[in-house]
C-alpha cells in the first residue's frame, strides 16, 4: 500500500477504531499490541495506525493534547507545522488587518491553515504534496473548519491569488534529501524568498514565515519585521507587507508582548553593575537590545554582548533579571572552590560569547557533595575578557514597566 492508501484506510470505521485503540501506546508496548491487533486486521493498517498514534503524541507539544488527538500527521507536516500559539497570533493579526479571506500558500498539514479559520478567515490551502493535501484535509474536517478551509493541490507558483484578502507563505525550509537538514539560504527555500516576496508585493496584506537568523541586510525594505518567541524559545521571522514597512518587533508569547524597534542607537558599554539583564531570544534577532537597555537604564557588558547591566532593577517582560554576586576570570578551579564554598547544589549555565559547554563545565565545578544552594553562572566576555558572572534571578516588583 502506498502512503495516500495507508492514509485513507486509517479513515475507515476500522481505521478510526484502531487508532482509538492505540491512541495511549508507549514504545514499550508496541510489538505486543501490534501482534495482537494484526490477528484481527490487516498489518499494513495496524502499522499505520501505530505510526500515527506516535505522530499523535509528538504533536500534542505544538497542538496541544486535545487537538492533536484529533488531527492526523505525517512526519514532516508534524516537524515543518507552526505550532498552535504562534499561528493563532499570527491569525489574529491578519483579523486585526481586517483580512476575512487568506490564501495560505505551502499549507503542509494545516497549522496555520485551522489557527485562520478558528479566527473566521476564510482560507485557500494550498500545498504540492498529495498525501500533505489529504492531511490537511482530514484535519479540516476532524476539526469542524472544513466549512472555512479548501485544501488545493497545486503548486503556489500557479495560484491565482488575486481574489484573496492576504497571502501567507510558509516555504519548506528542509532539504529533500535523508536527513532533511535546515536550509539557511532563503532562496534554497521552496519556493525561494524571493518568489515569497513577489507573491507578497503583489496582496493587499502578507506575510511570510522565515526562518528567525535571518541576516537584517536580507530583509527588503517593504517589509515589517516580527520576531515571535513562545516561553522563551525563539520560534520563527514574519515578514509583514501592507503593515509599517521598515519596522522591526518582537513578540513574546504567550502575552502576546510587543516590543517595536524606535531606531535607537546601539547601548553604552559600562562596568558590570549589580544586575545582568538576559534579554529574550526574540529582542535579541530583532536587535532591539538598546530598547530593553534604556527601559532597565542600562547599558551592554561587552559591545559584541547581547547581555545589559544595570545598578537598577526593573521589571520587563522583554529580559530576565539575575543579581550579580559575583565576577571573576573564567577560571574552572575557582568556580569549583567558589561552589563547594557556597553550597551549591544546583548550577545553571548561561553562556553569550564562550564556546564551552555547560554540560561539561557543570560536570567538571559542580561538588561532589551537592549542597542546598542555586546559583547561575553566566559564561561570557567582559571588555572582551573570558568572565565568569555568579547570581540568580532577581525578583522585580511587577507593574512597573509596560508593553
Ligand atoms: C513549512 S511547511 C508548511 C507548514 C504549515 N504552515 C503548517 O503550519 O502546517 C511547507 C510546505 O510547503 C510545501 N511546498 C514547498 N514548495 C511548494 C510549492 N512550490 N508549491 C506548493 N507547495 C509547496 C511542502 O510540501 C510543505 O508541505
Amino acid at each position: 500500500m502506498n502512503d495516500l492508501a495507508s492514509f485513507s484506510s486509517l479513515l475507515s470505521a476500522e481505521g478510526q477504531a484502531l487508532l482509538d485503540d492505540v491512541r495511549d501506546i508507549t514504545p514499550g508496548q508496541e510489538l505486543a499490541v501490534a501482534t495482537r491487533l494484526r490477528r484481527d486486521h490487516p498489518a499494513d493498517l495496524v502499522s499505520a495506525a501505530i505510526a500515527q498514534a506516535r505522530l499523535r503524541q509528538r504533536a500534542a507539544a505544538k497542538f496541544g493534547e486535545a487537538d492533536a488527538r484529533r488531527m492526523y500527521f505525517t512526519a514532516n507536516g508534524v516537524e515543518q507545522a507552526t505550532r498552535t500559539s504562534v499561528a493563532t497570533h499570527r491569525a489574529q493579526e491578519f483579523k486585526a488587518l481586517g483580512v476575512r479571506s487568506v490564501a495560505d500558500l505551502c499549507c503542509g498539514i494545516g497549522g496555520d491553515a485551522i489557527a485562520l479559520a478558528r479566527a473566521g478567515i476564510s482560507v485557500l490551502a494550498v500545498d504540492r504534496d498529495p498525501l500533505t493535501c489529504e492531511v490537511a484535509r482530514a484535519n479540516a474536517q476532524a476539526l469542524g473548519l472544513d466549512g472555512l478551509i479548501e485544501v488545493r493541490e497545486a503548486d503556489v507558483t500557479e495560484v491565482d491569488t488575486e481574489p484573496y484578502d492576504a497571502v501567507f507563505v510558509d516555504p519548506a525550509r528542509r532539504g529533500g534529501g535523508k536527513g532533511g537538514g535546515r536550509i539557511f539560504d532563503p532562496e534554497a527555500y521552496s519556493p525561494p524568498l524571493s518568489w515569497a516576496v513577489g507573491a507578497a508585493l503583489g496582496a493587499r496584506h502578507a506575510a511570510l514565515k522565515i526562518a528567525p537568523g535571518i541576516p537584517h541586510e536580507a530583509i527588503p525594505d517593504a517589509a515589517d519585521a516580527e520576531w515571535i518567541s513562545d516561553g522563551g524559545d525563539v520560534k520563527e521571522a514574519v515578514l509583514w507587507f501592507g503593515t509599517e514597512p521598515g519596522r522591526m518587533r518582537a513578540t513574546l508569547l504567550p502575552g502576546p508582548r510587543a516590543l517595536t524597534g524606535r531606531g535607537l542607537p546601539d547601548p553604552e558599554v559600562r562596568s558590570v553593575g549589580r544586575y545582568l539583564y538576559e534579554p529574550d531570544g526574540a529582542v535579541i534577532r530583532a536587535h532591539l537590545v538598546a530598547d530593553v537597555a534604556e527601559e532597565v537604564a542600562g547599558g551592554l557588558i561587552d559591545e559584541t554582548i547581547a547581555y545589559v547591566t544595570s545598578d537598577t532593577l526593573r521589571a520587563t517582560p522583554y529580559a530576565t533579571a539575575y543579581e550579580i554576586t559575583d565576577r571573576l576570570p573564567f577560571n574552572v578551579k575557582k568556580l569549583k572552590a567558589l561552589l563547594r564554598e557556597r553550597e551549591v547544589g544546583i548550577l545553571t549555565v548561561k553562556k553569550r560569547g564562550s564556546a564551552v559547554e555547560p554540560e561539561e563545565l557543570r560536570r567538571k565545578a559542580l561538588p561532589k557533595r551537592h549542597g542546598p544552594n542555586a546559583v547561575t553562572v553566566f559564561l561570557t566576555r567582559v571588555a572582551g575578557a573570558p568572565t565568569m558572572l555568579l547570581g540568580s534571578p532577581a525578583h522585580p516588583a511587577t507593574g512597573g514597566a509596560g508593553s
